[in-house]
Order: C-alpha cells, then sequence, then structure tokens
C-alpha cells in the first residue's frame, strides 16, 4: 500500500494492526538466538546506559573491548562523574563522536548530584546525551518500563513488516512506529525488559541494513507483509542524503632530536630523544578539545609549508615522506596530505612533544590514525637503533 493512497491516521492504524502478533514469535525466537552481549546479562540501569551510548552510531563488534575497559576504569556513576577528563578521552579515543563522552559524564555528574540513577522515562530524557531512543532503551531494560525503542533498526524492521512506505528520516514516522509497536500488550516484566532488545537484534542479524535480509530464518516472515507485497528491496523509504562538505588540509608530522633545554613536560628526561609534536584542538567545534597533529587549511605547496614552519620558529632539516588519508565524519570529509618532517628549534609554546607512550594514550581522534601509526613507527625505529 502506498502512502499516497493513505491519511497519515490510517496509515497509523494500519501499521499498528500489522505489528499486533509480533511479540510472541520474535521473543521466542530473541530468547534462542540472541547474541550474548554483556550489557544483556544486566540489570544496573549505569551499565545498560553505557553500552546504549557507545552503540549509537557504532557497531556492537567495535564496541565491546570499549566497553569493557570503561567499566573496568569506571564501575560506577560516582567514578565517572570523578574522572578527569583527559582520562575519559583518552579511553573514549577510537570510537569517534566524542560528544558522546563528555555527555556521558556531564549526566554522571548530575546523576551524582542527585544521588540516585533517574528510574523513569521523563527524568531518563533529562540527561545530557539521552533521547527518546536512549531513554525508552534504558527504561525498559533496566526498569521494565514499556516504552517503545526506535533506533535505525527498529525502523526498517517495521517498515517491513508493515509494507509501510512513510519516510524513515520524518520525526512523524518515528512517532508512528513507536506508537505502533506493542509494548502495552506484553504479558510480564521479563517480556518488556527484552522486547526493544528483540526489535533491535532482528534488525541487526535478520532484517540487516545492507543486502538482502534473511527471510528464510525470520521468526516473523509469515506475518511479514513487504515479503507478501514483494516490497522488501524498496524499503525502507529513507530522504535522500545530503552530499558531505569536502574539506582539505595539510597536516604537519614534525619529529625533532629533542635536547633537554626544550623538554617541558620531563625535564629529566634523555637528551635528544626523538619526539613528535602535537597540540591541543581549539574548545568548541569539531572533535573539540581533543589533540592533533599541526595542520593547516587547504592543500598548501611544499613552499606554503616551509614558510608557515619558519613562522612557527623552526627550521627544516628532513623532509620524509608525503602521506595522503582520507576521514569521513557523518557531515564533512576530510581530505588529508600529511607531510613527515624533521625540524630543530623550540617551536610554538602549544605544542607538547610526544614520544610513543604519549602518541598512545593522547586523545589523538582517529581521523589522524594513519598519521600517529606512521609517527610511532618511526619513533620505534629511532628508540631500537
Ligand atoms: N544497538 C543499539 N542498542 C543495542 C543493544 N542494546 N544491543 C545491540 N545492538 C544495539
Amino acid at each position: 500500500m502506498k502512502i499516497e493512497n493513505c491519511q497519515a491516521g490510517s496509515e497509523a492504524a494500519r501499521v499498528k494492526d500489522a505489528l499486533k502478533k509480533i511479540a510472541a514469535p520474535l521473543l521466542n525466537w530473541y530468547q534462542s538466538n540472541a547474541r550474548d552481549l554483556p550489557w544483556r546479562h544486566t540489570r544496573d540501569p549505569y551499565r545498560i546506559w553505557i553500552s546504549e551510548i557507545m552503540l549509537q552510531q557504532t557497531r556492537v563488534s567495535a564496541v565491546l573491548d570499549y566497553y569493557r575497559r570503561f567499566l573496568e576504569k569506571f564501575p560506577d556513576v560516582y567514578a565517572l562523574a570523578a574522572a578527569p577528563e583527559e582520562d575519559l578521552l583518552s579511553l573514549w579515543q577510537g570510537l569517534g563522536y566524542y560528544s558522546r563522552a563528555r555527555n556521558l559524564q556531564r549526566a554522571a555528574r548530575q546523576i551524582a548530584a542527585l544521588g540516585a540513577f533517574p528510574d523513569n522515562y521523563p527524568d531518563l530524557l533529562k540527561l545530557p546525551g539521552v533521547g527518546d531512543y536512549t531513554a525508552a532503551a534504558i527504561a525498559s531494560a533496566a526498569f521494565a518500563l514499556p516504552y517503545p525503542a526506535i533506533d535505525g533498526n527498529a525502523l526498517r524492521v517495521i517498515a517491513r513488516l508493515a509494507d509501510c512506505h512513510l519516510n524513515i528520516s520524518a520525526p512523524e514516522t518515528k512517532k508512528i512506529f513507536g506508537a505502533a509497536l506493542p509494548v502495552n500488550l506484553l504479558q510480564s516484566k521479563s517480556e518488556i525488559r527484552i522486547f526493544n532488545q528483540s526489535v533491535m537484534e532482528l534488525g541487526a542479524v535478520i532484517c540487516v541494513p545492507n543486502g538482502p535480509p534473511h527471510c528464510d530464518t525470520c521468526p516473523l516472515s509469515a506475518q511479514c507483509l513487504a515479503r507478501q507485497n514483494h516490497t522488501i528491496e524498496i524499503l525502507p523509504v529513507k530522504a535522500a542524503k545530503k552530499a558531505r562538505r569536502v574539506e582539505h588540509h595539510t597536516i604537519l608530522i614534525l619529529s625533532r632530536f629533542d635536547p633537554a633545554e626544550y623538554q617541558t613536560d620531563s625535564p629529566t628526561g634523555d637528551p635528544g630523544a626523538y619526539r613528535v609534536a602535537a597540540r591541543k584542538r581549539p574548545e568548541s567545534g569539531l572533535l573539540a578539545n581533543l589533540w592533533e597533529f599541526p595542520n593547516l587549511p587547504g592543500e598548501l605547496s611544499e613552499t606554503e609549508i616551509a614558510a608557515q614552519i619558519h613562522d612557527w620558529n623552526f627550521n627544516i632539516l628532513h623532509w620524509h615522506q608525503k602521506i595522503s588519508a582520507k576521514h569521513i565524519f557523518t557531515h564533512i570529509e576530510w581530505h588529508m596530505t600529511g607531510y613527515f618532517l624533521t625540524v630543530s628549534g623550540p617551536g610554538p609554546d602549544s605544542f607538547h612533544w610526544l614520544d610513543a607512550a604519549k602518541l598512545t594514550d593522547y586523545a589523538i581522534p582517529s581521523a589522524f590514525a594513519k598519521f600517529r601509526q606512521i609517527a610511532l613507527e618511526r619513533i620505534t625505529e629511532h628508540e631500537s637503533s
């Protein structure tokens, strides 16, 4: 059925009708087929919250190690509230979307001040970084409250089950789908705790986002209207994505044999140690407050680069290597050209000179991963020679 032919109200009723019998087969399937994931073994709202924040825009396989390390270091909301931001960002590096980590800590401080984790949907929604999806996921899994959690997986699953051609990028569709999920028909608290998880799980492993869904093993294939109507391939309907803005940057990996008089951070360090320069990014904007290799906007010529390096009060001793890299953010693409150089001279006070351990510990975002790897290899070569 095409939306042009329907009123929004009747479409909402039709979607609801299509979902009213999904709970029993879905929950049955989930009990014996769900992946064994650590946050599914707990009712602790803190642990569930951390998992849901990490899982926003990030695959389960990428989250698992971070989740374990995070809980080792910050086992409860008080530990997180008290942590130095540098420690938190260092732990988060590689996971991306660092505002999630900052919001976690702001929320942890609010919860610590309250003295208890919010145990209801409206109060969960007040936490920084918690939207309606995350609030519903925590409310249901931790407190057995029947709120529908509508993430990208749920949107796809519902659009197909109901053969609904509404645009899933529209907030109104999210509302219609949320109202259609039969959370109020669930029979017990234990069903409420796992129902949202089971919808997500179906979307993650059966009704998958890329490639054809695995309808042969889907517990809901007999009820799926898109399967009956042969519309699976065209569902869900999404708004066309806006093209990302492309930015060019010139990245400078400046290395130096660091004589003792230049060493601000370790006056007793080895004279002549081989170090690489990093500086802190501005306090606001993309990747705020994280560390980066010095860089310049645009794709500059070697003459322009040399002029800037001299302005920073360095002499150039050697140009080693030119490296290209690309990093894709949600709305921006960085096309980077990196230059690895050896320099001498004091340079700006804002530069920190990192050895291998600091290069690993400092929160340098994954946009710079390729350059960091090269810097690490060079330092390791020097340390072992
Ligand atoms: N994606 C978002 N939340 C999830 C969860 N709790 N389990 C698996 N994947 C998820």
